[in-house]
């Protein structure tokens, strides 16, 4: 009988391309999403696709009923966006937290989760707190497991496009801080390698080691404009977030997280193959330097 595998957060970044990624895989695929919209591109790549929200128990009834292999790369945005009220630890954690209820209920086999890499610089945000507090939970459940663990998804860096194209965006910090962000479709890689067997946790990096600066001049650089960059103090955002903690959680959250990973380094060892430059020349419709690089050799 063919195996049937789940993938929550399907229409995410990572999701989406962990789904991609088994295409080519003999197996009966379900996804779980909350958007509707946002799960129209699903339809022909699953044989199911259930829509929920993984903070309703309810929601999720049924889902893992003969999965063998749980994929959850489900996770609340870091968009900044104010209608986004939802924090880290509702979904990062109770959700995550209610999936694997619901997997252990269904006896899967297998769980692999995409959480994010660790620093001692960021390991007291509430984002990742949130991620780790699943983590533990997830190591005690007695399933066999993957904890995949990435630095910045380079679909986290898409804002500076748009900024970009504005013609100026913010450098929190000195902009000195490093790390080696990664193309989303690398880390699907990972996951979909570690489907039936791997080990216990696996760190994921992109191939290159990038200061924020650099990263916010690449966006502009792709779109062949001068990087202009307005220094923001990184106390401003240490600040915000204090204030708006009993308003607006999530975004409160948002900027703690926001600040420590801007003034901080964070690194994992460099898998990834794909660049940041040709990520963003991909979302703006032009050809990647490679591509470039063959049109002149013809
Ligand atoms: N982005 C980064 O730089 C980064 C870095 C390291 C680690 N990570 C972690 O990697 C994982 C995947 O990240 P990503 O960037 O692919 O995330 P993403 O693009 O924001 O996708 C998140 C997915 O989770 C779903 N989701 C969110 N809230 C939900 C809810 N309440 N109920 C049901 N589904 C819900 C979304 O569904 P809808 O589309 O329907 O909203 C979407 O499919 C997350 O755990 C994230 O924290 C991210």
């Amino acid at each position: 009988m063919e195996k049937r595998i789940l993938v929550a957060g399907a229409s995410g970044s990572v999701g989406f391309e962990v789904l991609k990624g088994l295409q080519s895989h003999s197996c009966e695929i379900v996804t779980f999403s909350r958007d509707p919209k946002r799960a129209k591109k699903l339809q022909d790549m699953a044989k199911e696709v259930r829509l929920g929200d993984v903070r309703k128990p309810k929601s999720l009834e049924g889902l893992c009923d003969n999965i063998d292999v749980v994929f959850s790369c489900l996770g609340a945005s870091v968009e900044l966006n104010l209608r986004q009220r939802a924090s880290f630890y509702s979904v990062d954690y109770e959700g995550n937290r209610n999936l694997l209820r619901e997997a252990l209920r269904a006896g899967c086999s297998r769980f692999v989760y995409v959480s994010a890499t660790l620093g001692e610089s960021y390991n007291h945000t509430a984002y990742i707190q949130a991620h780790e507090q699943f983590v533990t939970e997830l190591k005690a459940s007695g399933l066999s497991y993957t904890i995949i663990r990435p630095t910045g998804i380079f679909s986290a860096l898409e804002a500076f496009v748009d900024m970009a194209r504005r013609g100026v965006a913010p450098l929190i910090g000195d902009g000195k801080a490093q790390s080696n962000p990664v193309h989303p479709a690398d880390v699907a890689q990972v996951c979909v390698d570690n489907m039936w067997e791997g080990a216990e946790e696996v760190n994921v990096g992109g191939p290159e080691m990038l200061t924020r600066r650099e990263m916010a001049g690449l966006a502009f650089q792709a779109l062949g404009k001068k990087p202009r960059l307005i220094p923001v103090p990184a106390f401003l955002f240490r600040l915000g977030s204090v204030l708006l903690r009993p308003f607006h959680p999530r975004l409160s959250q948002m900027l703690q997280f926001v600040e420590a990973v801007s003034t901080h380094d964070a690194l994992a060892p460099q898998i990834g193959t794909r660049t940041l430059s040709d990520y963003y020349a991909s979302q703006l419709g032009l050809p990647s330097a490679t591509q470039e690089e063959e049109r002149r050799h013809g």
